[in-house]
């Protein structure tokens, strides 16, 4: 049994899976690998850094098809955008803020627009602007998403049942076969996976924190905005983080606007990451990272998941 969707029919794909664009760590080998195994490799173009860019975009073009890249709405402008349609992607990626100025471009190039979304409202807005395939996101997710989000399994069936017919992944929690036959039988065509990602070769990660990743449990990740306020980041109050829990969690929890009028506090962040006792940034991790045991090449990992998900989906049929 083969896994064929809305989604691996308009891309071409050999299985419903799609790398998510982590900024900065879904760099060209990690996404041409995931291409490769017959998955969508999306380059995380993040917030648009122009030498990453520079470096990483060639390589995921250079690389096998289909590939996509990936930026985060908020923090590029649209000659970001229209620089890397010059190299051909299949699909561009917009998540977090208002996609409408950024959606032009890549329509004009005829490159399929992916619209990852958090909230109703976010829904919604991708249906409007045509989007060709929408992401939904729940708050399991690693890195980024709604403050007031929605679990995976609550947003998913509502998102697929607004956006019908257009293709639905479902993002948050999933990092392995049966989170991407759970997606399925929710009703989306693929699965957007990004932690279980950053756990291969080929991901763009320091090795500390990629094993500090594997060692960890669910119970070790925390969403909330302290993180961003304390290293004074630029991100939307609107969209917290899930991140490794990390000390600044401990005495600021809950207290994000105390932080926000702290200098001193964002001082002693400062000179924490300047002296090496507080981690260089935020180690971005979903809640599922429980499920991830060790690094391992990406290429065998999509192929893996796809496979126990044709297994737990006939189990459940009890084939
Ligand atoms: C390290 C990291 C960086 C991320 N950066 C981005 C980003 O730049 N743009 C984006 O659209 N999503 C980003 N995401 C979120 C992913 O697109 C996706 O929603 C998420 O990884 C799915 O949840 P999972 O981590 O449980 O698989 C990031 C996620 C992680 C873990």
């Amino acid at each position: 049994m083969a896994l064929h969707t809305a989604f691996t029919e308009m891309f071409g794909l050999r299985h419903p899976v799609a790398l998510a664009p982590m900024g900065g760590s879904a760099g060209g080998a990690l996404a041409s690998a995931v291409s490769a195994a017959g998955g969508l490799g999306l380059l995380g173009g993040g917030n648009g850094d122009a030498d990453w860019l520079a470096r990483e975009l060639p390589l995921a073009a250079g690389g096998p098809r289909p590939w996509g890249v990936g930026f985060q709405s908020w923090a590029v402008g649209v000659d970001t955008v229209s620089r890397s349609l010059e190299y051909r992607p299949d699909a561009v990626l917009l998540s977090f803020g208002d996609p409408a100025p950024l959606a032009g471009p890549a329509r004009a190039a005829g490159t399929r627009l992916i619209i990852q979304v958090t909230t109703l409202a976010e829904a919604r807005q991708a249906i409007e602007l045509g989007a060709d395939v929408i992401v939904a996101q729940g708050t399991e997710a690693g890195g980024h998403g709604a403050r007031r989000g929605w679990s995976t399994l609550a947003f998913v069936p509502v998102v697929a049942d607004l956006a019908a017919p257009v293709p639905v992944l479902a993002a948050g929690g999933i990092a392995d076969g049966r989170g991407l036959a759970a997606a399925l039988a929710l009703g989306a065509s693929g699965a957007l996976i990004g932690t279980r990602f950053l756990a291969t070769a080929e991901a763009l990660i320091d090795r500390a924190e990629q094993q500090a990743i594997i060692d960890a449990g669910g119970e070790d990740t925390e969403r909330d905005g302290v993180l961003d306020i304390a290293r004074g980041s630029r991100w939307p109050r609107e969209y917290t983080a899930r991140t490794l829990r990390h000390p600044f969690h401990d005495a600021w929890r809950d207290r994000e606007d105390a932080l926000a009028a702290s200098t001193e506090a964002k001082a002693d962040y400062r000179r924490g990451v300047a002296s090496g006792e507080l981690p260089r940034q935020p180690v971005w991790a979903s809640q599922a990272i429980g499920l991830i045991t060790g690094p391992r090449p990406a290429a065998g990992l999509v192929a893996d998941i796809a496979a126990q998900a044709e297994d737990a989906l006939a189990r459940a049929l009890g084939r």
